[in-house]
């Protein structure tokens, strides 16, 4: 048996048309996977499903707004309809909209945060939860943050809301694992996308990051697919409930 194949399998990835999403989607694709590529714009989540397609794997893009319920009830449907079922669920897609201190942040900033980084990911998994049930077998994937392992003065709501992802693949795992639903974390450090521009556009920035860290480099969306592969497959069904951390060493030192 391989233990890292996929053939055969259904992944929605949300947040999948560049980045972090992106990359898990093409190694999914990659393993075997038939992916659903979804993001707000349908023209990049084309572009990309049309380009898994052209390498040979199964592709589709449906488009969605993680804040919005009936959007994700679509991407579920139209998931179904198109391939049958679901296997396996990335959900990536997250917010930052707020970088400065707790004491000034609005509670609309804290609401939108936890609305699309934490309360979206709760929908999408209720939403997938009853074809991993029926079929005792399924993989969800929360991609949160070394952010969630620390403290910060500066994107700690965020933060607030990367924790939370950790401590809701717990409760999933206890709740879902007599159904055979697995539900880990990923929690990458800085990875070079759009999302971290501010930490790797800076050079400055960057060359102090970069000589802190044991591997001496920030990481790049390509570190990150792999792991997505082992904890959906046969190689990663007795974890469940944990947080792989991918941060170039960040966090043991
Ligand atoms: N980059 C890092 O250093 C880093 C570190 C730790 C954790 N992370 C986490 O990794 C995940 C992916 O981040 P990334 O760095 O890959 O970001 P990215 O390159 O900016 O990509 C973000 C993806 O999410 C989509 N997206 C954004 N808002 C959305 C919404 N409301 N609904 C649906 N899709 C939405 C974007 O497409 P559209 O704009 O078309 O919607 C895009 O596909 C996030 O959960 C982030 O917290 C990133």
């Amino acid at each position: 048996m391989k233990i890292f194949d996929l053939h055969g399998k259904v992944a929605i990835v949300t947040g999948s048309s560049r980045g972090i999403g992106r990359s898990i989607a093409e190694q999914l694709a990659l393993a075997g996977a038939a992916v659903v590529i979804s993001s707000r714009k349908a023209d990049a989540c084309e572009t990309v499903a049309a380009s898994i397609r052209a390498a040979g794997g199964q592709a589709l893009a449906i488009a969605a707004n993680i804040s919005e319920k009936a959007q994700l009830e679509h991407l579920v449907g139209a998931t179904r309809r198109a391939f049958g079922t679901i296997d396996i669920l990335v959900c990536n897609a997250a917010t930052n909209p707020y970088y400065g201190p707790t004491a000034e942040m609005t509670d609309a900033v804290f609401e939108k945060v936890m609305h699309n980084n934490v309360l979206s990911s709760i929908w999408l998994a209720n939403l997938v939860r009853p074809d991993m049930a029926a079929r005792r077998d399924g993989a969800i994937i929360l991609v949160s943050s070394v952010g969630g392992l620390h403290g910060s003065a500066v994107i700690g709501t965020y933060n607030v809301s990367k924790a939370a992802d950790m401590q809701l693949a717990r409760n999933l795992a206890v709740e879902w694992g007599p159904e055979n639903i697995r539900v880990n974390c990923i929690a990458p450090g800085v990875i070079r996308t759009d999302f971290a521009r501010a930490i790797h556009e800076d050079p400055k920035v960057r060359s102090m990051l970069e000589k802190e860290l044991p591997l001496r480099r920030i990481g790049e969306p390509e570190d990150i697919g792999g792991i997505a592969v082992m904890l959906a497959s046969a190689a990663g069904r007795y974890m469940t409930g944990q947080t792989i951390v991918a941060d170039g060493g960040a966090m043991i030192r």
